[in-house]
């Protein structure tokens, strides 16, 4: 079909079926209009197309690769297909010459943008800025769907508090309630907030307890209790399924010896029968498959017919269900309802995207919007304000009139693919600016670029040519960290000092008594403790995306001032994994105990204190959870409860007044945490409730008030069941998780 036929058959469906358009986002299944099409398709259907539904396929190769199978109706979706040009030819196949006219539902990994990339998702989670990250999961949606793919594998909703995972990038951290308002902000980015040809299905991964992995090393085991699930692990899942999300993918580990493809309590008793969730759960790539490698099925069709008994509705490339359903079927190894359950899964999916009235794209539209203005607007304000200001000692903001000349150097200083990050597949790098890139067109002339190190984990004794021209600068700009390849999925470590020689970079660079600036870009928090002293300042950008360069420059520059705030614990030392903040209350809480060096052991003593700590490291972390500096000051004062005691159904208020005491216009992270003080089952030291971004020109004080419902105080203590236990309780109201004063309050 020809472009302009296809604009017009565009134009022509939005104009006459508006019922795919201006549908709002809810949970699926609620229309009775698309329940009834659905049925009626079902009931037409064999059971060889249905199960041609369940099949998804990788499709990397040429339309006639596939021509056959789509024609049959044995393939329901493709990944790994964006050439707009090659999909309106497989949607024409399945459309015009199949026996239904299905069309297909068109996959990728679109996970922070698709060709305008955004910060990686840990960078996005350090904005905590819902909107902004709502706003750039719709840019991935405009850009994707142009090119015919509505269905993103994103949100990653895994917990994670181990850094040596290397797909801690593609989360957002280590927190339940960060990560629950990240989830629902990318699924109403991804899906808009009402639905239209811009929609693309979200899919929430993975489920469940894929974080956990023991050890840190990707697709490992996890030994995760009921508990643990349930106040930790789900909760980001049924925040999502409650912003609509219309697809979840399983993941590949197996919890306490079930793997989570053939896991029923979770797919089907939490999340069909408890949530109510009527979307489409797709497996990852050949978990069905792996199964037989956990050795949970003897092969493939055994682990088939697991899958499909536990609730899942599409094979992502084992190839499992299209050879051995229906023999499954015929033996009654496998219900028929069951295939009818998924295949109505997937139809109402289709469905609700509008595929059947408007399967195909403009070709030329789709060119035409990427990398629009406003989306790498976008990525430079998501990549400022997921920067952290980890130090700053006085040096930032660099004022641009006042200097001459500026070295720039480090192995990530000119990387434009390795700061796009993991999972990038679709940005090019030439449409990257890096920090090179940007700091020369800034200061024509004036930036000299000695990288000292070509890449990371590059080993280096001497280096007399950076320090050479460090004399030479008035200041140094260095950019250190990891390639995108050394994080992201399979990509774990376990060492999390800066790699290669980049730590003596760094001590050579200090030693010339000049300024230095250090930006690291990585996947994960890496252990930089020993590199904060051979620095002024330290902005940790993660992977920034395309505007990188951009974004960095107006941060070290102050044309944007520091907001984001750690997302994740950072650590001193990998030996401290996992350290979060939110542990539980132990027996012996550390009381600040000496450290090694400190010590003075005494003939004969047995004993260093008993508490919780390291003796090498200590018990607290080089950054806490919520940490982050500014370029200006933030005083919290008058911080009030309105009442010291309250039912369940109220919501506890709290009222403080926020000033911005610096030089500097700037935005403050607001964090509120509690404290349960006396549980059923031992409750966390402290839990982020609520967060706000605030924004105040210098000297500005702003009275501010914030309502926590009781109902958010519900956990799942000793009988299983989620409820607010009543009791004492403390608040903080601080710009991170280890400062300010407590309040007390009362539940009755
Ligand atoms: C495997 C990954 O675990 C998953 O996150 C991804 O979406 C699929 N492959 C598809 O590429």
């Amino acid at each position: 079909m020809r472009a302009n036929t296809i604009s017009l058959f565009l134009l022509a469906a939005l104009l006459l079926l508006p019922s795919c358009s201006g549908r709002k986002v809810s949970t699926v299944g609620s229309d009775p209009s698309v329940e009834a099409r659905v049925e009626k398709l079902l009931s037409q259907m064999t059971l060889a197309e249905k199960i041609g539904q369940m099949n998804q396929i990788s499709a990397g190769g040429a339309v006639s690769d596939y021509a056959e199978a789509l024609r049959k109706g044995q393939i329901g979706s493709v990944l790994n297909e964006v050439d707009p040009v090659k999909i309106n030819e497989f949607q024409r196949i399945c459309v015009e010459e199949s026996r239904l006219g299905i069309p297909l539902l068109v996959a990728r990994d679109v996970i922070h943008g698709f060709h305008t990339v955004f910060p990686i998702p840990i960078g996005l989670a350090a904005t905590f800025d819902t909107q902004l990250v709502e706003e750039g999961a719709r840019v991935a949606a405009v850009e994707a769907t142009a090119q015919g793919v509505r269905w993103t594998f994103s949100p990653m909703l895994d917990i994670a508090r181990d850094p040596r995972w290397g797909r801690i990038a593609e989360g957002s951290g280590e927190d339940t309630w960060l990560d629950s308002r990240m989830a629902e902000a990318m699924v109403y980015g991804y899906q808009g907030r009402v639905s239209d040809s811009t929609s693309m299905a979200a899919c929430i991964k993975h489920f469940v307890g894929y974080g956990a992995a023991e050890g840190g090393r990707d697709y490992n085991s996890t030994f995760l209790t009921e508990r643990q699930l349930r106040n930790i692990y789900l909760p980001p899942f049924e925040a999502a399924v409650k912003a609509g999300a219309h697809t979840l993918m399983t993941s590949f580990n197996d919890n306490d010896g079930v793997p989570s493809t053939g896991n029923s309590f979770v797919l089907k008793d939490v999340l069909r029968d408890e949530w109510g969730f009527d979307g489409l759960v797709v497996t990852d790539w050949n978990s069905m498959g792996e199964m037989v490698s956990h050795g949970f099925g003897s092969d493939r069709k055994d682990v088939a017919a697991k899958a499909v008994g536990a609730g899942v509705d599409m094979d992502m490339m084992t190839f499992g269900f299209i050879s051995h359903l229906e023999e499954l079927v015929s033996s009654g190894a496998v219900k028929r309802s069951a295939i009818d359950n998924a295949v109505r899964n997937i139809l109402r999916i289709k469905i609700l995207l509008g595929l059947f009235e408007h399967p195909y794209v403009d070709v030329e539209a789709a060119r035409r919007v990427q990398y629009a203005p406003e989306h790498l607007d976008a990525a430079r304000r998501s990549a400022e304000e997921s920067a952290i200001l980890l130090k700053n000692d006085g040096v930032l903001p660099l004022n641009a009139s006042g200097v001459r000349r500026i070295l720039v150097t480090g192995p990530l200083a000119d990387a434009p693919h390795d700061q796009l990050g993991t999972w990038v597949f679709d940005g090019e790098k030439s449409h990257t600016v890096t920090p090179l890139a940007a700091l020369r067109e800034r200061f024509p002339g004036a930036v000299d670029f000695v990288p000292g190190l070509a890449y990371s984990r590059q080993q280096r004794e001497r280096f007399d040519d950076v320090v050479a021209a460090a004399r030479r600068a008035d200041v140094i700009l260095a950019f250190v960290g990891e390639e995108a390849i050394l994080s992201g999925e399979a990509h774990c470590l376990s060492d999390l000092n800066l790699i290669g020689s980049q730590s003596a970079l760094l001590e050579a660079l200090h030693s010339t008594g000049k300024p230095v600036v250090v930006t690291v870009m990585a996947g994960r928090p890496l252990t930089v403790e020993r590199d904060l002293p051979n620095c002024d300042a330290m902005l940790y950008a993660f992977h920034p995306g395309t505007m990188g360069g951009p974004a960095l420059s107006n941060l070290i520059f102050g044309d944007a001032v520091p907001s984001g705030k750690t997302p994740i614990t950072f650590l001193r030392t990998v030996g401290q994994v996992p350290m979060y903040y939110n542990h539980n209350m132990t027996g012996r809480p550390y009381r600040g105990e000496k450290l090694l060096p400190y010590i003075e052991l005494e003939a004969g003593q047995t004993s260093l204190g008993n508490t919780s700590y390291y003796l090498d490291s200590g018990a607290s972390p080089l950054f806490p959870f919520g940490y982050g500096l500014s370029y200006t000051t933030f005083e919290y004062s008058d911080i009030r409860l309105g009442r010291d005691s309250y039912g369940v159904s109220d919501s506890v208020e709290v009222s403080f007044t926020l000033a911005n005491t610096g030089r500097y216009a700037g935005t403050e992270v607001v964090q509120v945490y509690v404290r349960d003080l006396v549980g059923s089952v031992t409750r966390p030291v402290k839990e982020l409730k609520h967060f706000e971004r605030v924004s105040l020109e210098p000297g500005e004080r702003r009275s501010l008030s914030v309502s926590i419902p009781v109902s958010d105080l519900a956990f799942y203590g000793l009988d299983g069941v989620k409820k607010v236990e009543p009791g004492e309780f403390l608040l903080w109201v601080a710009g991170d998780s280890a400062s300010g004063n407590p309040l007390s309050f009362k539940v009755r």
